[in-house]
């Protein structure tokens, strides 16, 4: 098999075409999208638009619906702020530092009716500019901003995309249905009323 050659996006705009063009295909090669994603170098000034902070957790920015093929998402996450442990409601899940650190914590799935803590099976510290993939067959996670000094900016795409995933109690194992909701859209505040629904991803 031929390897594609990946172009370098000199901007975030250009990052999105890339994407786009990819994502008219129906088969995806991850590795693919996780090197285009990867070789876009993080400037602040072209993101900054949608990177809209909350004092009290973090915020799901949409920044572009990928001709309804994804959902390309900038995540910002204060001093501390972390999600619950989630699954990708079956879609692949792609997430790119643009700022700061994450921790990932990676789950295994709980086990039938067996109840109790939840297995954790690994953790890594994702670096600005880097890019983690996950789905459901890979496991679970939780993702944090460890930092109490640093706030953290992160770039997620969603394909296909969706609207609610599961959460997890680390001690039960026990999950709850939740909608994931816009804290903006294109750069634009959504309007109160559609983000109280809380949780994730
Ligand atoms: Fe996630």
């Amino acid at each position: 098999m031929e390897q594609t050659d990946v172009v370098k996006p000199e901007s975030l705009e250009d990052l999105i075409k890339a994407l786009q063009t990819i994502f008219e295909s129906d088969c995806i090669n991850v590795e693919e999208v996780q090197n285009v994603m990867e070789s876009y170098e993080s400037k602040p000034q072209e993101w900054a638009q949608y990177a809209k902070f909350d004092q009290y957790r973090y915020t799901r920015n949409l920044v572009d619906k990928g001709n309804g093929k994804f959902n390309l998402i900038i995540l910002c996450w204060g001093e501390g702020h972390g999600s619950s442990i989630h699954d990708h409601t079956d879609s692949h899940c792609f997430m790119k530092l643009l700022q700061g650190q994450l921790k990932e914590t990676l789950f295994d799935w709980p086990q039938g009716e067996s109840q109790g803590n939840m297995v954790q099976k690994s953790q890594r510290i994702l670096q600005e500019n880097k890019v983690a993939y996950i789905n459901d067959s890979i496991g679970l996670h939780r993702v944090e901003n460890v930092s109490h000094t640093e706030c953290a900016v992160s770039l997620h795409l969603y394909s296909p995309p969706f609207q609610t995933c599961q959460t997890f109690d680390q001690r039960t194992g026990h999950r709850n249905t939740v909608k994931m909701t816009f804290w903006s859209k294109y750069g634009e505040r959504s309007p109160f009323e559609t983000t109280i629904s809380q949780e994730n991803n």
